[in-house]
């Protein structure tokens, strides 16, 4: 082998001890495979397992902490209990090969289709349609829903927990929903969710304090807890690095891995 390509196989410990074997991780990738219930299919599961072979860890696609953020087609679902036995189909399947398995945790937001969402209602920070794919303008969501959304992202973690899985990955980044708050086009708010860059910043912290408490309390071994983020948005206005610096600050605070 190449020296140079040498360090990739060199092991890496998390700050919660948690060793990875090498330095591959499989990127979260949607593979629009489940079924309609929300469950994983056979041939989802085996697409995985042929993949969490000599990588370290797993990310796994992402999936809907509630049914009115599932983003797409054949996406699998971690929304309610009944989902346990298909993700711990999930995350069996990727550690029998060896790897950590994580799965990333979501809500689509105003890019979710309306087709995919109870009634067609789409929800996000502010009640500005997206210039990316959307079909239509999201309606903005209550403060109790933001509670509710908030919460949501803890059961999920909860569930990823009980179904064996090594950790999570908060999916703030590609314009879904805990990007949505952050973002200066989509969220326009005015009370403790928005309007100042440190109030656009409150919905993201306020889901990683979620995830951090739910994991303090239900997992017995470290547990791997991860936010993805997206530095910059072609949108006008958008998120500049400068607010991102700012985020990353914020971040860093919280003891993530
Ligand atoms: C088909 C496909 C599905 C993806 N799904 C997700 C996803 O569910 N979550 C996520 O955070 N990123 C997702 N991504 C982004 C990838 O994780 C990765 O960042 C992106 O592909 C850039 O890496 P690359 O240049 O090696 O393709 C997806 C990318 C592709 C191509």
């Amino acid at each position: 082998m190449n020296e140079k390509y040498k360090p990739l196989f060199n092991s890496f410990t998390f700050p919660n001890g948690i060793n990875l074997k090498n330095r591959l991780v499989m990127a979260p990738m949607t593979n629009f495979s489940s079924n309609e219930d929300g469950t994983v299919t056979d041939a989802e599961v085996e697409y995985y397992a042929r993949r969490s072979n000599g990588v370290s860890m797993v990310i796994t696609a992402c999936t809907y902490v509630t049914r009115n953020g599932k983003g797409f087609h054949g996406e699998f679902g971690a929304d309610s209990d009944e989902m346990i036995p298909s993700l711990r189909k999930l995350a069996s399947a990727i550690k029998a090969e060896g790897a950590k398995a994580v799965l990333q945790i979501f809500h689509g937001g105003r890019e979710c289709p309306p087709e995919l969402v109870p009634n067609g209602d789409i929800v996000s920070a502010s009640d500005v349609q997206s210039e990316r794919n959307s079909a239509k303008a999201p309606r903005a969501l209550t403060g109790e829903e933001v509670e509710e959304i908030i919460a949501a992202f803890g059961e999920t973690t909860r569930r990823a927990v009980e179904a064996g899985f090594d950790g999570v990955e908060i999916h703030g980044a590609n314009g879904y929903l805990i990007q949505q708050f952050f973002s200066p086009h989509s969220n326009k708010r005015d009370d403790q969710w928005g309007g100042s860059l440190e109030k656009r910043m409150a919905f993201p912290l306020a889901v990683v304090d979620e995830v951090k408490r739910v994991t303090a309390k239900h997992a017995k071994d470290p547990f791997i807890v991860g936010y993805r983020f997206s530095p910059e948005e072609p949108e006008e206005p958008g998120i500049t690095m400068a607010d991102t610096l700012e985020l990353i600050d914020a971040l860093a605070e919280k003891d993530l891995d």
